[in-house]
Order: structure tokens, then sequence, then C-alpha cells
């Protein structure tokens, strides 16, 4: 029974918007998306020409900053991110305590969050100064974090950051314990860049709402993750994988298209689809280039994987009922192909998904500090009960 007046009456006219797709959060000055033309922008600069002309070093200080750094800026920058990239001991005792098999999302969560007891004061929350110090931290420790959720859930001993490599070169050496060759920490860096923001998406929205309340940046960011973990957001990078390898070969594709189709069965294809994309997503046609020269470099020249995956993505783009409902690739549908190449186990997609957003969630968070502190507080459409008296338990049967 939907009785709405019982709403109304304290609260004036209010939209009803599920999942808030015609609702602006917040005002931004950090990514710009056109999503019927297929546009993403960081601070005004196309993401084509980040991942084309950039480095990760570029994109994360303009989205941070607003502005691309002059050089100065940039080795200080870089200076600044190696600076920071060990962990307090203490921490590193967290991850003896989660069960051999933890997935490393479930790791991240808690000691992403956990960094709070070891570095959060008010003054974080409060002073320009102080937040950009917990920004660069979260940025710096992100990547050995990340490798050891990794470690630990393989139960390998730990390898410490080295402070001459890269970002990307940083975390996977900490993860494979080797340096890596220049085209895969290439490829990892430009899959960095790509998803290091992307506006008011479930994850972005939850940090800002956690800050809103005037949480410290570590505990913001830990429910960032929470929020990324699902299979409909960050989670679909590693459901794509586990899609197309259970599709296994090319004749069964228009089984599963079938069952994608089908309103009666859940099964959706992982990948497909976005919110605001109504068109290609335009990091998912990067990432199919990135994925064609990793395969190259590797001396892979036949992938089932992507083989089914590019067969997938024909079909689907001429189905009626995919072009009905703009539903085409997203940035994950290769996402997973390109690190699985590089190494990366899949339970570690989402994880690397997230050292790449913590740039965003980051920039996010200050930007959100900035406005005149109102915290989030949507209302809801009551569909229950109006008042009735309690029963006591004798009388309930
Ligand atoms: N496969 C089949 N059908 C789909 C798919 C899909 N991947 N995505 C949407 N649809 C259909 C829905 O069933 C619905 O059909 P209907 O109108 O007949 O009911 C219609 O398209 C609209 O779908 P919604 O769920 O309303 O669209 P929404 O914008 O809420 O969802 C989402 C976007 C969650 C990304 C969705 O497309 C999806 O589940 N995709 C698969 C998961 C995925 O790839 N997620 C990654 C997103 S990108 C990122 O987070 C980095």
């Amino acid at each position: 029974f939907l009785d709405i007046r019982a709403l109304q009456p304290s609260t004036g006219v209010c939209t009803f918007d599920p999942g808030f797709s015609s609702t602006a959060s917040c005002q931004s000055a950090i990514t710009y998306i056109d999503g019927n033309a297929g546009v993403l922008l960081y601070r005004g600069v196309p993401i084509e020409q980040l991942a084309d002309k950039g480095d990760f070093a570029d994109s994360a200080y303009l989205l941070l900053h607003g502005e691309l750094p002059t050089k100065i800026q940039k080795r200080k920058f870089e200076i600044e991110i190696k600076t920071h990239t060990l962990v307090h001991e203490q921490l590193i005792q967290f991850y003896k305590g989660f069960k051999h098999d933890a997935h490393p999302m479930a790791i991240m969560v808690g000691v992403v969050g956990a960094l709070s007891a070891f570095y959060s004061s008010t003054s974080e929350v409060h002073d320009p100064a102080q937040q950009l110090r917990a920004c660069m931290r979260l940025i710096s420790k992100m990547p050995t974090l990340a490798a050891l959720a990794y470690k630990t859930s393989r139960g390998m001993p730990i390898i410490y950051p080295r402070n001459d490599l890269s970002y990307a070169e940083n975390l996977l050496y900490m993860m494979h314990a080797v340096p890596c060759e220049p085209y895969k920490a290439k490829a990892l860096e430009t899959i960095l860049i790509l998803h290091m923001d992307h506006e008011q998406n479930a994850s972005t929205s939850t940090v800002r709402t956690a800050g809103s309340s005037q949480a410290n940046p570590f505990a913001c960011v830990a429910s960032g993750i929470a929020a990324l973990w699902g299979p409909a957001h960050g989670g679909a990078n590693e459901a794509v994988l586990k899609m197309l390898a259970e599709i296994g070969t090319r004749d069964r594709i228009p089984q599963f298209i079938a069952k994608a189709k089908d309103r009666n069965d859940p099964f959706r294809l992982m990948g497909f689809g976005h919110r605001v994309y109504k068109t290609y997503d335009p990091r998912s046609k990067i990432m199919k280039q990135i994925c064609e020269q990793v395969l190259e470099n590797t001396g892979v020249t036949h992938d089932p994987l992507l083989e089914i995956a590019v067969e997938l993505e024909k079909i689907a783009v001429h189905d009626e009922y995919f072009l009905k409902r703009n539903l085409y690739p997203n940035v994950d549908f290769y996402s997973g192909i390109v690190l699985r190449a590089l190494d990366i186990p899949v339970s570690m997609y989402t994880v690397i998904f997230a050292v790449a957003r913590t740039v965003g969630w980051v920039s996010q968070w200050k930007e959100s500090m900035l406005e005149a502190g109102k915290i989030t507080r949507p209302r809801q459409m009551y569909m229950g009960q109006m008042e009735r008296p309690f029963v006591s338990l004798g009388r309930r049967g």
C-alpha cells in the first residue's frame, strides 16, 4: 500500500529517482562525460590524449590539482608518491589474520579502512595541506596494499616496494617478484589512466557520501572499495573473463546472447551496457587496442578468449535487443583479457581497478571538502505500514 502523503507533509515536493539516473548529487569540475557522443574528459583533456601522450603522473596530478603539472611539479609529485609507498609494519600484521584463500577485495576493504588507525587525524578532514597529504598517501600506498593482498591470498612472502620503479612497474614487481618487460608496465599504466575517474559512479558517490559526514579519507576510500566490488560495477572485469571462459567456443555465443536477451533470465552480458554511455565507451576502444598490442608483444597470435570477445561484440552490436537499449562494450569488456596477458590473476582485476580509481576517489573527496558541508541525506518513498499498536508476544500466536 503506497501512501505518498506519509512523506510529503514534512518535506514538501520531493523527487523519486531510483538509481539516481536523473539526479545530480554535486557540482564537480573534475570529469566530464557526454554519454551520447562517447566523450570522456579529465579536467577538459580527452581520455584518448592522456592515454596516448600522458602518463600516470600527468593524469593523477591533473585530476587532483586541475592542471597538467609543469616539469618541476611532475618531478616533485613522482618523488612524493615514491616516498610514501611503504606501509606501517604493524599494518602488515593485519594480512596474517585473513583466511588463507580470502578474496583480495575483501582484504582491501579491511586494510584500507585500517589505514585510519595509523594516519588519521581530524586535521586531515579540515586542513587543505593535510587533505592533500592524505590523498598522496592513499595514491602511494595502494599498489603496496594491493600486492600484499595478492601475496596473502597466495600464501606467498611479501615483497617491499622499489622506489626506483615507476608506479605501474612497482605494482607488477611487488606481485611477481621480478621487474616486468616495459610493454607490460606501459599497458598497465594505460589501464590505470583509463580507470582513474568517471564522475559520480556508485563507488565515487559512496566516497563523497561518506566524506559528507566528515569521515576521514581512509575510511571514505574503504567504503568506495566496497561499493566497487560488485559485478555491476568494478567486479565486471572479473565477471567478463569468467563469462568468456564459460562460453568456451565461438559456436556457443548465440546461446549466451539469447540468454542475455531472455527477460526471465537474470543473466547479462558482462562488460556490456553503461548507465551513462549510450554508445561505445571511449575507454573500451582504447582497451581493445592495448589488448591487441599486448597479445602481439607476448607472441600470442591466437587467443581463444579474445576471439570469443571480438565475435561476441560483433554479434551483439548488430542485434536489435542491444541496439534498442544502447548496449555497447564498456571499459571492462577487454580489460580482463589484457590483465590476464599481464599475468595478473582474475581475483586481482577489481583490485587493480581500485588502485586506479583511488586517484579519482581522493580527487573527488578533496573537491567535496570544499563544498558547504551538507551531509548527504536522501529521503525515501515509504511503502510500509502506517502507525499501529504494539502487540504483546502472548497475543501474536
Ligand atoms: N546484458 C543484457 N541486457 C542488459 C545489459 C546487459 N549487459 N545491460 C542492460 N541490459 C538491459 C536490461 O535488462 C534492461 O532491459 P529492459 O529495458 O528490457 O528491462 C535495459 O537493458 C536497461 O538496463 P538497466 O539495468 O536499467 O540499465 P542501467 O543503466 O541501470 O545499468 C549496467 C547499467 C549496470 C552497467 C548494466 O548495463 C549491466 O548490468 N551491465 C553488465 C555489468 C557491467 O558490465 N558492468 C560494468 C559497468 S562499467 C563500470 O562500472 C566500470
